[in-house]
């Protein structure tokens, strides 16, 4: 089956198509994605409404693309997915809206999908996909959250960030150091030139013992050493990026571990935009290798927000039964706020589907 796939819940629009057959794992045709970061710069972050009419602009022109690219054509398409949350609701409804529209056209069913969802199953694009049961590790601009994963629509969180996310934190700590947005990546080369160990940053909940993390008086402290350097800070600033990134990379690290150990399972998949930081990649391979765990990555380019995260989930959905039948209708909606634990489960869809 062709599934195309349509990303839009925040600064990114991102479209795909991918095929599935009734097993194995889909094949990613084609996927094609324009990024907004350079239009949000000279705010500092992302604006919503601009955001929203920026993926107006882009969607078609990048659906052009993904069918030229994979010689595939609209009659070929079985299932239009879009993600439906959590997100921006402006930005979630331009890509909603058009995948309705263009199913209803067709006479073809939508699926909204979850975009966790889509970060959480990115790795089975990998060269090198995981197997289930695995420890999710979500770490994105908006969440950061430890997941039981059993199975697709298989989801229990085990733990999440109690105030900012880990990329928060990274954005937040960059734009202090007056990198730019959105700041994880430039934090993070700048801190491949400085010393970590050069200031003492908190490490919030490390010795917890549960699965939550806290990362905004961490984001304070930087902030305050910040100021502290006064004039010393752009001389520093490598080894305040570096100290930064140790501190968040080891808190992930820990927990991830402790997430690891309390369930007993050997599979850890990291997704999500800080999935791509690579002192966060090397300190996990290295762990978990002592520790006899495979660890599971997306393609550095799929990291990121993207389409083929969100036709992929859709793909697999379909292939796991989790897709409620079609009624024919395209009423839509969309949840800017969506509890990943709270989309279907196999056992909710199949009491569902017999009352
Ligand atoms: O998953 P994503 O594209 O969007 C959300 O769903 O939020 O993640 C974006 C986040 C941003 O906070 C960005 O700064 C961070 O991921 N990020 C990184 C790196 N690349 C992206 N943070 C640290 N190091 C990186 N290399
Ligand atoms: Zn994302």
């Amino acid at each position: 089956m062709l599934i195309l796939g349509i990303e839009s819940s925040c600064d990114e629009t991102g479209v795909a198509l991918v095929d599935a057959g009734v097993t194995g794992t889909p094949v990613l045709l084609a996927h094609a994605l324009h990024s907004q970061i350079e239009m949000h710069q000279a705010y500092g972050g992302v604006v919503p409404e601009l955001a929203s009419r920026d993926h107006i602009r882009r969607v078609l022109p990048l659906m052009d693309e993904v069918f030229r690219q994979s010689g595939r054509g609209l009659a070929d398409l079985g299932l239009v997915a879009f993600t439906r949350g959590p997100g921006l609701a402006g930005a979630l409804l331009v890509g909603a809206g058009l995948a309705c529209a263009m199913a209803a056209a067709l006479g073809k069913p939508t699926l909204g999908v979850h975009h966790l969802e889509g970060h959480l199953l990115s790795p089975f694009l990998s060269a090198d996909p995981p197997q289930f049961p695995f420890v999710a590790l979500l770490v994105s601009g908006g969440h950061t959250q430890l997941m039981r994963v059993d199975g697709v629509g298989r989801y229990q969180l085990l733990g999440e960030t109690i105030d900012d996310a880990a990329g928060e934190a990274f954005d937040k700590s960059a734009k202090v150091m007056g990198l730019g947005y959105p700041g994880g990546p430039a934090l993070s080369r700048l801190a491949e030139s400085g010393r970590a160990d050069a200031f003492k940053l908190p490490r919030p909940l490390l010795h917890s013992g549960d699965l939550d993390f806290s990362f905004a008086g961490l984001k304070t402290a930087v902030l305050t050493q910040a100021r502290k350097l006064g004039d010393e800070l752009p001389a520093r600033r490598a080894d305040l990026a570096a100290s930064t990134e140790a501190a968040i990379v080891e808190v992930l690290v820990r927990k991830s571990l402790t997430a690891l150990q309390q369930t007993g399972l050997h599979c850890l998949v990291v997704a999500g935009g800080v999935g791509a930081n690579r002192h966060l990649r090397h300190q996990l391979n290295q762990a978990c290798a002592q520790r006899g765990v495979r660890v599971h990555y997306p393609e550095l380019h799929l990291c990121t927000d993207n389409g083929a995260m969100i036709a992929l989930a859709a793909a697999m959905r379909v292939q796991a039964g989790l897709v409620p039948a079609f009624d024919g209708q395209y009423r839509f909606d969309v949840k800017p706020r969506w509890p990943l634990d709270d989309v279907q489960t196999p056992a909710a869809l199949s009491m569902a589907a017999a009352s």
